[in-house]
Parts: C-alpha cells; sequence; structure tokens
C-alpha cells in the first residue's frame, strides 16, 4: 500500500492506521451543500499509488456511503493504481435478504454500487451476513473484533465469564469469545416482529448461569432492545453480573440507558463507530490485515 485516506467517518481512526504503518495520509476536504448534497476532494494525487480509503458506514448512513462512494470515484477518475476500501462499520447488512416480498437486499445494493466503482479489495468487520460478499468479484476480508473484546474482559479480571448470544445469530460469536474466557457459553432464542420491531427471547439450553459473571456478545446494539431484553432475562436467571460487548455501538436514542437500567454492569464496543463505550480499538486489526495484502 501507498497511501492511506481516513475518510471523514473514520479520521481518527484512519489516522492511527496511517501512523501504525508509516504510510502517508491524503487529507479529504469535505463539505455539505446547503441542499444537504455531500462534497469530497482529495487534497493530493494519488496517480499511480495503491490507496487505502478508510471509512466507516454508520449514521448518518446514507451521507457516509454517498461520501464513501465519491472518494472511491475520485480515486479512481484520478488514476490510482489500486483501491482498498476499509469500512470498519458496513451500513444495511441486516438487509440481506428478501423478509418481505418486494424488498430489494440492500447490502447487495451498497456493494454493487462499490464493485461498479472500481474498488479491488474490500475488508470489513464483523459483517451481519459475511456469506453475501462472495457474490462479488472484489477480493473481500470479514475481519472479527470479538477476540479483542474478549481479551478486554479478560484483562478486567473476567476470566470464567459465560460469553452468551442474545440470538443464534451471535453464537458464532460467542464460541470465539468462550475460547478465549474459558468459561463455557450460551445462547437465546429471539424472534423479531418485522412489522413492530417487537422482540421476544426465550432460552431452550440448560446453560449453566447461575451465580456466574456473564457477558453478552453481539454483532451491533442498535436501539439496545436485544440486549436489554437478555440482560434482563439472564438477571431473572440468577447470574451474578451480566456484561455487554458489541463490535458496532451504534446506539440509536436511549440505547445505553436502557441496557444499563436493566441492570448490565458495563458495556464495552469497539471503535468501528466512534462512541462514549468505544473503548477497544479496531487500529491493530486493521493494521496487520493491510500489512497482509
Ligand atoms: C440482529 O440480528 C443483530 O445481531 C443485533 O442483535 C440487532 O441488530 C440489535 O438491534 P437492537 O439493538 O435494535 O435490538
Amino acid at each position: 500500500m501507498d497511501l492511506i485516506i481516513p475518510g471523514p467517518a473514520s479520521k481518527s481512526l484512519g489516522e492511527k492506521i496511517a501512523e501504525n504503518l508509516g504510510l502517508p495520509k491524503v487529507n479529504v476536504e469535505t463539505k455539505n451543500f446547503p441542499d444537504g448534497e455531500s462534497y469530497v476532494r482529495l487534497e493530493e494525487n494519488v496517480e499511480g499509488k495503491r490507496v487505502v480509503i478508510i471509512q466507516s458506514t454508520y449514521p448518518p448512513q446514507n451521507t457516509h456511503l454517498i461520501q464513501l462512494f465519491l472518494m472511491v470515484d475520485a480515486v479512481k477518475n484520478f488514476g490510482a493504481k489500486e483501491i482498498v476500501v476499509v469500512t470498519p462499520y458496513l451500513a444495511y447488512a441486516r438487509q440481506d435478504k428478501v423478509f418481505r416480498l418486494y424488498e430489494p437486499i440492500s447490502i447487495e445494493t451498497i456493494l454493487k454500487i462499490l464493485e461498479k466503482l472500481g474498488v479491488d479489495k474490500l475488508i470489513t468487520i464483523n459483517l451481519h451476513e459475511p456469506n453475501v460478499l462472495q457474490k462479488f468479484r472484489f477480493k473481500s476480508v470479514n475481519l472479527s473484533a470479538i477476540n479483542l473484546l474478549a481479551k478486554y474482559f479478560l484483562k478486567m479480571g473476567l476470566k470464567d465469564a459465560v460469553a452468551f448470544a442474545p440470538d443464534a445469530k451471535a453464537v458464532k460469536l460467542v464460541e470465539e469469545a468462550s475460547k478465549i474466557l474459558g468459561g463455557g457459553l450460551g445462547w437465546f432464542k429471539k424472534e423479531r416482529n418485522r412489522v413492530t420491531g417487537e422482540i421476544s427471547m426465550s432460552c431452550e439450553g440448560e446453560f449453566k448461569v447461575e451465580g456466574k459473571n456473564v457477558i453478552l456478545f453481539d454483532d451491533m446494539i442498535s436501539t439496545g432492545g436485544t440486549t436489554a431484553t437478555a440482560v434482563k432475562m439472564l438477571k431473572q436467571m440468577g447470574v451474578k453480573k451480566v456484561f455487554s460487548a458489541c463490535v458496532h455501538p451504534l446506539l440509536v436514542g436511549d440505547a445505553l440507558q436502557k441496557i444499563l437500567g436493566n441492570g448490565a454492569e458495563k458495556i464495552v464496543a469497539t471503535d468501528t463507530i466512534p462512541s462514549k463505550v468505544s473503548i477497544v480499538s479496531v487500529a491493530s486489526l486493521i493494521t496487520e490485515t493491510l500489512k497482509k495484502i
């Protein structure tokens, strides 16, 4: 790689990665026009260079996505030799199938645009359904930040805590985490009403959590409904303390208060999305991956 371009949504993460790699960075001039349209301009020449654009696409996700598309198109038009896009959080990932007739598969729409714009490689982290990446021509890597989160809790003295998944989709995550924590794992079954968004959760396994510390792992916390419900259920099951770990802290509205209000001790997330609880950095994870490609 020759140049790092920290996009407006990931300026500080991008700068850390440039520093880790000892690579020059290209600043991006950014503004919004009075009608809300986005403007970006690269402050340096990228001709003949292998560039890495780092831009997470958290809310306002439509703006961050458009900024990403504009940056990719600009580096392409100005002759970059290779374009690597790092989207630590890739928006629209949860619409990964047609749930209700006549819906688009939104994550595929986003990836089609990136492919068409000429992206050569895409690096992302804990994508909700990573199999979608295989449908595209560009090379892709879906990293996992679960080990980093589990190690953080280990350092906090939570060895032997039970890693718990709030739904079936997160079971893979707790399998990873429990290898580090060593206290076993468990999961709930979750159902969400596709129209109202209402959640119902049940425990269908025999999990030994009574009197134990439990850490809930999820790829993202959006409204906090999933984690808050899981915290409440675990408390009713007699756990000692319950903690929450997530990779992407979207934290819509009062998500944090909802989770803490239900009895969680602490919420720990990564900096794929900057937030009050983005304590664990994914900079080293991305740096090591960029060194290898
Ligand atoms: C869903 O399958 C995801 O893995 C998360 O559990 C979910 O998106 C979290 O959303 P919320 O915080 O709104 O319940």
